[in-house]
């Protein structure tokens, strides 16, 4: 970013500057843990094609529509819907509720990057890799090494993010990210690579990379829908207040479909790396959210020269993790500031307290505080129920708000101008029409009542 004229907004240098910016905050977890684990659980290739599919539809008209409204109206996400109609400033409040949800958890699983980062560079690798790959689920439940342990690495992950943002080296970081990031692609690359040397490997490459259509369910529709948004960062307000930085002459159209391609594009080359070696070593469905974490160590520990590849891959994660996290954060810090009018450190501190609360309460989840209250996922704990009160409860409900805002109150015309403001023609704007207006809401509403009767053991679809 840029600084601008006083007064005057601040924006990116170029739409270059802004699809790398956003897609820096883009990828992060949510490609590397979250897209491979739901793909391995929600049927393999079947899983990847509908989410290729929805993120150039679905994905594709919701991200367009947010960075519109945030350019359009030069404001942050509280503050932005207000400014549109008057009556209609409480849907940009929801959303940021959902990052203040977000945080704690992504924390939490930041920490457990950051342990295992640890292990590989004190020469433990062999202990992330023991017993056939359970020490994840030990380790998370306390029997490994205790409840203190996870706690302390997620404390760790946590204040980093705190002080990077207090004391304003958020941007270096970021900075050093786009070193890094490209690293750990490059990194990604080699460790798929020597996977494919595995005798073995062919039988999850065909699992992960052809569709079986048989696999299609309802949870493969709600997994995918709510990995969308998940991973490109939607219905949380974060775009429309990336948007409001976006300069006037910049393509909003080729931006978004280059921020979305980058991020799926490294969300199928992770699962690439991830699904097929614990297809391979049999972990496939059985591990949910640990399954990152349980089938590299076995191919790091089986790879020569792993001991050092291990916390190479796991120090890049952590940085993507965190770049991520800190805009995570930051998004909460800025919202508190907005909607309580408090200056900047006092904001910081109350988001910080409120991470480490509800950061304590997922790990403790695992622990003494298990339980059932997540029929989906049986082990998920309030971890697990965090993810879906967030991915698949309130980022439908902002996003069916706002195609419903688009749509029926502002009209989609408004929004078809500021994507022209730059003076190219929005190429998609029948496709954008249709899925704000029609395609989107019902596909939306269909999911959110489906959720709600799984939630409520009506169904049983994850
Ligand atoms: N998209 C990020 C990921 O894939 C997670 C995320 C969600 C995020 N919302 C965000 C990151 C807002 C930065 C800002 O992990």
């Amino acid at each position: 970013m840029s600084g601008g004229t006083e007064g005057e907004r601040a924006s990116f240098s170029g739409r270059i500057g802004f699809i790398i910016a956003a897609a820096a905050s883009a990828i992060g977890l949510g490609n590397l843990w979250r897209f491979p684990y739901l793909t391995s659980h929600f049927g393999g290739g079947i899983f990847v094609v509908v989410y290729i599919i929805l993120a150039l539809t679905f994905g594709f008209s919701l991200m367009v529509a947010e960075i519109a409204i945030g350019r359009k109206t030069g404001k942050s996400c509280t503050t932005a819907f207000r400014e549109l109609s008057e009556k209609q400033g409480w849907i940009g409040t929801l959303a940021g509720i959902v990052p203040m949800l977000i945080v704690p958890y992504y924390c939490v699983i930041g920490g457990w990057v950051f342990k295992w980062f640890f292990e590989s560079a004190s020469g433990s690798l062999s202990v992330l890799s023991s017993d056939g790959g359970s020490f994840w689920w030990e380790y998370i439940t306390g029997e490994a090494e205790g409840m203190g342990d996870p706690f302390i690495w997620f404390a760790l992950f946590a204040a980093a993010c705190v002080i990077c943002i207090a004391i304003g080296v958020d941007k270096g970081i970021e900075k050093m990210s786009k070193i890094l990031m490209p690293s750990l692609l490059v990194m990604i690359v080699v460790i798929t690579a020597y996977e494919m040397t595995l005798p073995g490997i062919w039988d999850g490459i065909v699992f992960y990379l052809s569709p079986d259509v048989s696999k299609l369910s309802m949870g493969t529709f709600l997994g995918a829908t709510s990995q969308i948004f998940y991973s490109m960062s939607l219905a949380m307000g974060i775009m429309i207040t990336y948007g409001s930085y976006m300069r006037k002459e910049d393509s909003i159209e080729k931006s978004v479909r280059g921020i979305s391609m980058i991020d799926t594009a490294v969300a199928i080359l992770a699962g690439l790396l991830i699904v097929p070696s614990a297809f391979m070593f049999g972990f496939g469905d059985s591990q949910s959210m640990g399954l990152m974490f349980v089938s590299l160590p076995q191919v790091f520990a089986q790879m020569p020269g792993g001991a050092i590849v291990a916390p190479v891959f796991y120090l890049m994660v952590l940085f993507a993790a965190m770049t991520s996290a800190i805009s995570l954060l930051e998004a909460v810090v800025s919202g508190f500031m907005d909607r309580f009018r408090i200056e900047r450190r006092r904001s910081l501190a109350m988001a910080g307290s409120a991470v480490a609360v509800l950061g304590a309460f997922c790990i403790l989840g695992f622990g003494p505080l298990m339980t059932d209250l997540a029929p989906f996922d049986q082990g998920a704990g309030w971890l697990g129920i965090f993810d879906m009160v967030t991915n698949s409860l309130l980022m439908p409900i902002v996003a069916v708000l706002t195609c419903a805002f688009i749509g029926f109150v502002i009209k989609t015309k408004p929004i078809e101008d500021e994507v022209e403001a730059c003076g190219n023609p929005f190429r998609s704007k029948g496709l954008f029409r249709v899925m704000i207006r029609f395609v989107c809401p019902i596909c939306l509403l269909a999911i959110l009542i489906f959720g709600l009767a799984d939630m409520f053991g009506l169904l049983s679809i994850y």
